[in-house]
């Protein structure tokens, strides 16, 4: 691969846009792009299917280091495989949603997935768009462009809901986005940027709006560096 290093780490919490907005901005700038909570959720998805105990700390590390995990790294096409099996709809399930925080929080566990992430800017020659909760942080300090992409309580929520397709009540909606971002948290702080880390708040914004402010912050950023 050719080009210079560019190196795009987008942090956020779940109802942001994240993913999306992340997809669509390594397509325009022509990088791959890695969707990292999809790799907790595969681990999560593997010890489900491998009756493996969440309670069971070492366990879960084990599953981590073991799992043979693959994923498209192309924003076009998504993909990911466990031990060579097609997951990419059945991480997405609630109950994979529901467990994956015995993953998150489990510091064997991602230790390890940090160490694959790593490997992964690497092998795409540091022309990546990386996403998830400690990116900026953690995973890839030393990125040209970090950004946080927040967006208000109740657009999140509000989000979430057309996703799942009006089908959930707002009690259940925050369960889900609220409860599960205060569970992350106890990890990785996620929602307040580090020093140097840019603050893209998408609450007024629609998608394309949200890409533009994006991009207008990853210049702006490589820039300054
Ligand atoms: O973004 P998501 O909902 O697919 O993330 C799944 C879970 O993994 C969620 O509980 C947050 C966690 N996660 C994490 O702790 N660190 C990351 N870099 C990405 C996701």
């Amino acid at each position: 691969r050719q080009g210079k290093s560019l190196v795009v780490a987008v942090d956020g919490p779940s109802g942001s846009g994240k993913s999306s907005v992340s997809k669509a901005v390594a397509t325009r700038l022509g990088l791959a792009f890695l969707d990292t909570g999809a790799m907790y959720r595969s681990v999560a998805w593997h010890c489900l299917n491998g009756r493996i105990s969440f309670a069971d700390a070492a366990a879960v590390e084990a599953a981590a280091r073991t799992v043979k995990m693959a994923q498209s790294m192309d924003p076009g096409t998504e993909m990911f495989t466990i031990n060579g099996i097609n997951v990419t709809a059945a991480i997405r399930e609630p109950k994979i949603s529901e467990a994956v925080s015995a993953v998150a929080t489990n510091l064997g566990a991602r230790a390890e997935l940090i160490r694959r992430q790593q490997a992964l800017i690497a092998e795409h020659g540091r022309r990546i768009v990386v996403e998830g909760r400690d990116i900026t942080t953690v995973v890839a300090p030393d990125a040209e462009a970090r950004l946080i992409l927040t967006a208000s309580e109740e657009a999140r929520l509000r989000r979430r809901g057309l996703q799942l397709g009006g089908t959930q009540s707002a009690e259940q909606l925050a369960e889900q986005v609220l409860a599960r971002d205060a569970k992350d948290s106890t990890v990785v702080d996620f929602q307040r940027a580090a020093d140097g880390v840019y603050t893209v708040d998408s609450s007024d914004l629609d998608f394309d709006a949200t890409v533009d402010a994006v991009i207008a912050v990853v210049r702006r950023a490589v820039n300054a560096g």
